[in-house]
């Protein structure tokens, strides 16, 4: 056979194929790498966006067709399936250098439970032994303070070097920032764009953290650019989505799950909230109220696992406001599903 097949020509013809979730072709992006032709075969990598996604038969099978088609059938076709890891830190990571894990916890919509899940699972981390710090994140409703108790507190600041760094907040053992220590309570939304993006960052890496295990982020609902500016600038390790079973929440999910996965963040698995109702005289009783089986129906397709599933009970709905949260109760089966989901994350996180 004629060797005169280029680099080039494979892109062109493998720009064919289409991710059928993502919208758009392998090539653009950036799915495709490491192309090399040698005598009649044509290899490359084929970089997914999880281990475990359900498309890589599929996917595989399209990239030989089409060579096939766009260069000859005569060519072996020799695909290595490898999975992206998680976006590099585009900036100095500063305090966060000492951060073994970032685990950002994201909704598709907003009132899903996103605060309720990343306040219960950072002190459910704590409980098995780590050294854990949240961070709220959420510009347009940050709730963290209210959560913990903590509504009229303010960091200090501590002088080192040139730099003024921030002391978290401590609190039921873990460390805790805010984007709601540094505004009024009635002011709904606090910085917009490019402002909002650098306050956060600043958070991040200019509060001494110290060593942390694991640190979890309460990322604001939905997508957008607050979310594209910490996955870019943060070492994010995984994330976590949080849904209600209600099927319209899930198409909310399906939104965000391919943001992260556009931008090679790896997604951990899905938390169902509000998965049942367990009234608190009877609780052994379970009441399917927003229906059954969507969240779990939505993940096994995407090839998520269900990282929990969390009760919905009157003593959560009202710890929000009690600034206890629901974990250091014991004996309260919202408190073990989390406790579940701690072990959960720290097996997929290894550590
Ligand atoms: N499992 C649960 N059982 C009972 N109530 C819950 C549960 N999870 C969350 N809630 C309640 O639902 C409301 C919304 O929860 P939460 O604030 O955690 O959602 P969110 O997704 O962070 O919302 P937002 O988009 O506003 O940030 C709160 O009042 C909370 O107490
Ligand atoms: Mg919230």
């Amino acid at each position: 056979m004629e060797n005169k097949v280029r680099i080039d020509d494979v892109r062109a013809a493998l720009s064919h194929v289409m991710d059928p979730e993502l919208g758009a072709d392998l090539v653009s992006l950036d799915m495709i790498r490491n192309i090399a032709i040698k005598g009649d075969t044509i290899a490359f990598d084929l970089v997914l966006t999880t281990p475990a996604c359900p498309l890589k038969k599929v996917l595989s099978d399209n990239c030989t067709a089409a060579i096939a088609q766009y260069i000859s059938p005569d060519y072996k076709v020799e695909i290595n399936l490898t999975s992206s890891k998680p976006a590099q830190a585009a900036t100095d990571l500063g305090e966060l250098r000492n951060v073994r894990h970032i685990i950002a916890v994201a909704s598709g919509k907003g009132g899903v439970g996103k605060s309720t899940v990343a306040a219960n699972l950072a002190l459910a981390l704590a409980k098995s032994g780590k050294k854990v710090a949240l961070v709220d994140a959420d510009i347009y409703g940050p709730s963290i303070p209210t959560m913990f108790g903590l509504e009229n507190v303010q960091p200090q600041g501590v002088q080192e070097g040139e730099k003024t760094l921030l002391l978290p907040i401590e609190k039921y053992g873990i460390k805790l920032i805010s984007i709601g220590f540094f505004v009024e309570a009635d002011k709904g939304l606090l910085w917009r764009g490019p402002m909002a993006s650098n306050a956060l960052k600043q958070l991040f890496t200019e509060t001494r953290w110290g060593e942390i295990d694991y640190m979890v982020v309460d990322l604001p609902p939905g997508t957008g650019d607050i979310h594209i500016t910490i996955v870019q600038t943060m070492p994010v390790s995984g994330v976590v989505m949080v849904s209600s079973p209600q099927q319209v929440a899930i198409a909310d999910v399906k939104r965000a799950a391919q943001m992260f996965q556009a931008v090679k963040v790896p997604m951990l698995g899905m938390v169902e909230n509000m998965a049942w109702f367990v009234p608190s005289d009877m609780p052994d009783k379970k009441y399917y109220i927003f229906g059954k089986g969507a969240c779990e129906e939505y993940a096994a397709r995407m090839g998520y696992p269900v990282l929990a599933q969390i009760p919905m009970t009157e003593a959560t709905a009202m710890s929000g406001d009690a600034g206890m949260p629901e974990v250091l109760k014991d004996g309260s089966p919202v408190g073990k599903a989390f406790m579940e989901l701690a072990q959960k994350v720290m097996e997929l996180r290894n550590c």
